[in-house]
């Protein structure tokens, strides 16, 4: 049975001390629910803070994973973090990759996101590898021409081997944020869309095995039916992983 997955990713907020409540007060909360054994929690803090999330991760229900991660193996790359570096720290298990924002904001092309897709499956870190229309795309009905190429440029020179065991989060970009969350229906026909590529190129096998996480305004609220549907294997959530109450609740929608 594939692995169901609540991955909070903190983007650029919190202080040090912020962080550190956050994360123990997750723990606490992790400590007092029964979750079902096939689910994974998983906070993504920003880069300062991994090693001091790391210092919890030794429950099996919960994991780190950084943000971010350079697509070079070492040298002189200025203010870039290395997959090897992640590593070191031991307990970095997971990041994530081609996320949206860094897609608009800071370049991420589809052969970037490959290379760092590369660069952490060297080090044995899982990626979390995000695709998603912007909502132009989605308006003139092209979302699934765009995730297909994002998913065969970002991710299909693997091979099965290498593919196996990573973590897809469709993120529509409409959705990021704004309060406004692809239906369950919607976020079905896309995960459905997805698994059947990967089982065109990979085969039903892997493709059954993947996780593949709905990310967009995912809350408490909603969590429920869009994990009901049967390819939402959980969720990537922004704003409502950086309250403790809404993250352990989305975790506990399955
Ligand atoms: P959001 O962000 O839950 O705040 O919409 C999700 C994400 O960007 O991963």
């Amino acid at each position: 049975m594939r692995k169901k997955i609540v991955a909070g990713n903190w983007k650029m907020n919190k202080t040090f001390s912020e962080a550190d409540e956050l994360v123990s007060d997750i723990m606490d909360k992790l400590e007092q629910i029964e979750l079902d054994r096939n689910v994974q929690v998983i906070v993504c803090p920003p880069f300062p803070y991994l090693e001091m999330c790391t210092d919890y991760a030794n429950d099996s229900y919960f994991a780190v994973g950084a943000q971010n991660v350079s697509d070079q193996e070492r040298g002189a790359y200025t203010g870039e973090v290395s997959a090897e570096m992640l590593k070191s720290l031991e307990l970095v298990d997971y990041c994530i990759v081609g996320h949206s924002e860094r897609r608009a904001y800071y370049g991420e092309t589809d052969a970037i996101v490959a290379a760092k897709v590369n660069q952490l499956l060297a080090h044995e870190i899982t990626p979390i590898v995000c695709c998603g229309e912007v909502l132009e795309e989605r308006e003139a009905n092209r979302q699934f021409d765009v995730v297909r190429r994002q998913i065969t440029d970002g991710l299909f020179h693997l091979t099965p081997e290498q593919f196996n065991g990573i973590v897809i989060a469709y993120e529509p970009v409409w959705a990021i944020g704004t309060g406004k969350t692809a239906t369950p229906e919607q976020a079905q026909e896309m995960h459905a869309f997805i698994r059947n590529l990967i089982n065109e190129k990979y085969g039903e096998n892997i493709a059954q095995e993947t996780t593949i996480l709905y990310g967009g305004s995912c809350k408490p609220s909603n969590a429920k039916e869009l994990f009901a549907n049967p390819d939402v294997d959980g969720g990537l959530i922004g704003g409502a992983s950086l309250k403790a109450d809404d993250f352990i609740a989305i975790a506990q929608a399955f």
